[in-house]
């Protein structure tokens, strides 16, 4: 199978992406929090863009079912229920909730990926389930690294890197983009939580207090969810 890597999802439209199995990465945090509130029993997730359309989603929704999520600037949004950090999405608050997810960069990266013939999240904490379940669609693949405000993302890079790993000699990988970051994953592959703490995003993110929730997003294979888009929201499947 052709496999893709994009560093960011700017300059994608979906219509680049039907036919193929799509792969959002957002590592810090947004898909790592989606992992996390799978885990913790939440119904379904819902991607949206912006504060407004969360807001005029809820509006619309049964609000005591719902809650709202997301983060500008790493910090809860005002208004919100929660923030974007994965330790605040415990099984008591989002077991058997919809949440409605409004992050700077991953949620967008998300609904565009819902292009795709199939669409999932991933981050380190569900890879393998994310590279099984590639290899069971078996088609080309698009890796679409959300990145910060459309620039390049050290720990998208790197995830998007270790799936290309995982795939091995199953990937034809079809950019420089695939090629460069597989060769970064190799570079950090013994010291991920390191090269984590250490980017732009990971140190602003532990500047303003969320320094655990760069070492949760750094642990592989702790949440084998498949986050994968199914009629406009996310949900929590099981994998091939
Ligand atoms: C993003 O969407 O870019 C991230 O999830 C932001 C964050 O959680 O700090």
């Amino acid at each position: 199978m052709k496999v893709e890597l994009y560093f960011t999802h700017s300059g994608l439209a979906e219509s680049d992406l039907s036919g193929k199995t799509v792969v959002i990465i957002d590592v810090l945090r947004a898909c790592t929090v989606v992992c996390s509130a799978f885990a913790a029993g939440c119904r379904e997730i819902i991607p949206v863009k912006t504060i407004g359309d969360a807001s005029m989603l809820a509006a619309n929704l049964d609000r005591e079912v719902v809650l709202l999520a997301g983060e500008r600037d790493g910090h809860k949004i005002d208004g919100f229920d929660l923030g974007n950090s994965p330790f605040e999405f415990t099984e008591d608050i989002v077991r058997d909730k919809i949440i409605i997810l409004a992050s700077t960069n991953g949620s967008k990266a998300m609904v565009l990926g819902s292009g795709g013939d199939s669409c999932y999240a991933a981050s380190f904490v569900n890879i393998s389930t994310v590279v099984d379940q590639i290899k069971c669609d078996g088609i080309d693949t698009a890796i679409i690294c959300s990145g910060k405000e459309s620039k390049f993302s050290l720990e998208d890079a790197l995830c998007g890197g270790m799936i290309l790993s995982k795939l091995g000699d199953q990937a034809n990988m079809a950019n420089d983009a695939a090629s460069v970051a597989l060769k970064l994953y190799e570079a950090h592959r013994d010291n991920l939580a390191g090269a984590l703490r250490q980017c732009d995003h990971g140190r602003y993110l532990a500047s303003i207090g969320f320094g655990s929730d760069i070492d949760f997003a750094a642990s592989v294979d702790t949440c084998c969810i498949l986050a994968s888009w199914d009629n406009g929201r996310l949900i929590a499947r099981n994998g091939c």
